[in-house]
């Protein structure tokens, strides 16, 4: 009797499944389903200039990726300069269902927590900006970071100046056949600052340019000290530097308010060159302020963000994105000078709006 049940609820439950199947298979009837991208992007610090950009332009990504078929959510958290602060918003985000982070590391040489709570929850990480060495990047293959290669920005940096000294003999202003010059470093054991003194110095010095190098300052990326180690520069050297080389353009454009500071006159200033094309920076390019800068392209950086992390979620596209090792994507930097400076404003100002 037992028997006998169990085979009916068994034959009655064959049937129930035949049916359902029969029904949904009637595909015009069945809704799509959408996929749903829960992003979590946490910033190392909103207050630095490019990076407040940059977290607008992956929001407006994000924004163009949505479509009838694409649900995004999108979370945005300020680390602060803390990295602990930066772990405890890891967790938090997981815990709230991200289902992929887009992170842009406090401590570049740490973030062994990060990947140990992203692992063991299987939501993959795509790092920007601030590079993991390469070590950190083989922990896992849910891991991938997007950003620019510092050695092309500095050699292009040094080509600019190289173009300026050579074709204007202005800026050898005691006409000693050198040229006297300082820079100004951003925080130091980030891949973009070393590499792009080393890269920019040694560009013009391959150009037969003579330099004398009269000092440095680390001034973090901040504006507010890259001026006050320029004020102290020049109390050491007074009229003599003759060329700034700044590891961003914040740093420039603080080394510039220094000489304002001072009253220094249009004939007694060196000539500044920046890297990233912030908007500041931009203005700065157009009003002959800033001889030049080298463009850090965070709305394609911001472009690859976002549709690696759709694809990531998705499980679809990721065919179409090239990366290097598998897991890298680098965008090309580019220069910009007072002849195409135009172009680049009219870009930033398309995407203000
Ligand atoms: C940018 C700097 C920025 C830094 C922060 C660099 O790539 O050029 O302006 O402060 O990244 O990580
Ligand atoms: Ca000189």
């Amino acid at each position: 009797m037992k028997k006998r049940i169990m085979k009916n609820m068994w034959m009655a439950g064959l049937l129930f499944c035949m049916c359902t199947q029969l029904f949904c298979s009637c595909g015009r009837y069945r809704p799509a389903a959408k996929d749903k991208v829960y992003a979590g992007v946490i910033c190392y610090n909103q207050n630095d200039t490019f990076l407040g950009q940059m977290i607008e332009c992956i929001r407006k990504q994000f924004e163009r990726l949505e479509n009838d078929a694409l649900d995004i959510t999108m979370t945005i958290r300020d680390s602060a300069g803390s990295q602990r602060t930066q772990d405890d918003q890891v967790k938090e985000l997981i815990d709230a269902g991200c289902n992929v982070l887009c992170v842009n590391l406090v401590d570049r040489t740490d973030p062994s927590e990060i990947i140990d709570l992203a692992r063991e929850n299987n939501v993959p990480i795509i790092f920007f900006n601030r590079e993991p060495v390469a070590e950190d990047m083989m922990q896992w293959d849910g891991l991938y970071y997007v950003g620019a290669d510092a050695k092309q920005s500095g050699i292009m940096q040094g080509e600019m100046a190289v173009d300026l000294i050579k074709s204007n003999n202005r800026i050898d202003r005691n006409k000693d056949g050198k040229i006297q010059y300082v820079v100004l470093e951003g925080e130091p054991g980030h891949q973009d600052a070393i590499i792009r003194t080393e890269n920019a110095v040694d560009t013009l010095k391959d150009n037969k340019i003579k330099l004398e190098k009269l000092s440095y300052g680390i001034a973090n990326w901040n504006r507010a000290q890259a001026q006050s180690r320029m004020l102290q520069m020049i109390g050491q050297h007074q009229n003599k530097i003759e060329l700034v080389l700044a590891n961003n353009d914040d740093m420039a454009l603080g080394a510039m308010d220094a000489y304002s500071k001072l009253n220094i006159t249009r004939e007694n200033l060196p000539v500044f060159f920046g890297i990233d094309g912030t908007d500041v920076g931009l203005e700065a390019v157009l009003e002959k302020e800033l001889s030049g800068t080298v463009y850090n392209d965070k709305e394609g950086q911001a472009a690859a963000i976002a549709k690696l992390a759709v694809a990531i979620v998705s499980k679809k596209g990721m065919e179409d994105i090239t990366f290097k090792n598998g897991k890298y994507i680098y965008l090309p930097y580019s220069k910009v000078t007072i002849d195409n400076v135009s172009a680049y404003l009219g870009e930033y100002k398309k995407n203000k709006k």
